[in-house]
């Protein structure tokens, strides 16, 4: 019998929405098979809770969490809480206390009609993009000098460690080399002398240790170009967390939106747990109507079945989303559809147990 053990933060706006149906796919999954069991225990953590209590969440939430086996979020941020807050108060909070260095965020589509980029298909989509997650460019280090006077100066310090720096190329070489794959490095070397002149050495010195992985390097802004132009290029991708950041946001563009993104915070070395999220905010225009499209958190639920070794249902859950993909007719506003959250997941679970079967 396997058990796992699951923190629940589904967070604010359509967060609890969409976790919702996550939790609906882990449910029929235990219901379906009788080796797995999952227990789960919800936090209330988030903007509502900051309004009452002053903060994000408890002063020891780290302390609470760090038994589990695996966090599982929603969405947090919303009008009212100024989103640096939410998001460094919470979300980094937990990348940074776990160190939860990588960030997976596969960019692949997974019907030809969900891209907006003309002639291209699933074969020319399908990358993994690799985002360092603890420091670099959101770090929080710098200074406000002068505030509100003539004089004031701003300064945001992207840190990037040797040992940051390394941990994160490597797991992508061994991520290439493991699937076979190319290894792109997306960076900026000529504006930023010091960080990236630094990230591209540090790639380039990884890169002795894997001749076998075919290596490709470019700026963040040809590469930005080429992900709308020749997303072929890319197979596994490297980057740093800004930059990352907003290339995956070109990746939710060319594959079917916000809705259809997911990102995988993860702690390589198991010493902490792990964060299941979508890659999408609350969105707070279509909080509370019922419509979000609860595609982007099912998928994070498949890559935590990954991590947990349970590649097989990882995989069914993957399969069940390209189908309903493909039968066109349960999906949500966003996708063109007319079916609620709580219809698709539905409709999911039983896809999902009949293909099982
Ligand atoms: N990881 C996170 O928790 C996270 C990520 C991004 C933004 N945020 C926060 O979320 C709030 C809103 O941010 P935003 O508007 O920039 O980004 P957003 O991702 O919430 O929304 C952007 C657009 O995409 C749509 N959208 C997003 N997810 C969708 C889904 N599952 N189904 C259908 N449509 C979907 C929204 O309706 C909106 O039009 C802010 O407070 C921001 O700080 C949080």
């Amino acid at each position: 019998m396997k058990h796992f053990n699951i923190a629940l933060i589904p967070g604010d706006g359509i967060g609890p929405e969409v976790v919702a149906e996550g939790i609906k796919v882990l449910k029929a999954i235990e219901e379906a098979d009788k080796t797995i069991s999952f227990t789960f225990k919800e936090f209330p953590w988030g903007c509502e809770y900051y309004l009452k209590n002053g903060k994000m969440m408890d002063d020891d939430a780290l302390d609470i969490l760090k038994d589990y086996d695996a966090i599982y979020l929603g969405a947090v941020g919303y009008p009212g809480v100024p989103d640096h807050i939410s998001l460094r108060d919470l979300l980094i909070k937990i990348r940074k206390g776990f160190d939860q260095y990588v960030n997976l965020r596969p960019v692949e589509l997974l019907h030809p009609d969900l891209t907006p980029l003309k002639n291209k298909t699933e074969k020319d989509i399908d990358m993994l993009v690799i985002r360092e997650n603890s420091e670099g460019e959101y770090s929080g280090a710098g200074d406000w000098l002068f505030k509100d006077k003539p004089e004031e100066v701003v300064l945001q310090t992207g840190v990037f460690s040797r040992k940051g720096t390394e941990r994160i190329i490597r797991y992508a070489y061994e991520e290439a080399r493991k699937s076979n794959r190319t290894l792109t490095s997306i960076s900026k070397g000529n504006a930023l002398n010091y960080s990236m002149v630094f990230w591209d050495q540090v790639f380039e010195e990884v890169g002795k240790e894997y001749p076998d992985v075919k290596t490709y390097s470019y700026l963040v802004d040809a590469a930005s170009l080429y992900f709308v132009s020749q997303p072929e290029r890319f197979e596994v991708v490297v980057t740093s967390n800004l930059f990352g950041d907003i290339v995956t946001d070109i990746g939710a563009a060319i594959t079917g939106g916000m809705g259809l993104a997911t990102g995988a915070n993860i702690n390589p070395e198991r010493k902490y747990p792990s964060m299941f999220e979508p890659v999408h905010g609350s969105a707070p225009d279509i909080a509370g109507k019922g419509i979000a499209n609860p595609i982007a958190a099912i998928w994070s639920v498949s890559q935590m079945l990954d991590f947990f070794g349970l590649e097989e249902w990882a995989e069914a859950v993957l399969n069940t989303i390209k189908q309903i993909l493909k039968e066109n007719t349960y999906l949500t506003p966003d996708l063109g559809g007319s079916v609620s959250t709580d219809e698709l997941g539905s409709h999911f679970v039983e896809l999902l147990i009949k293909n099982r079967g």
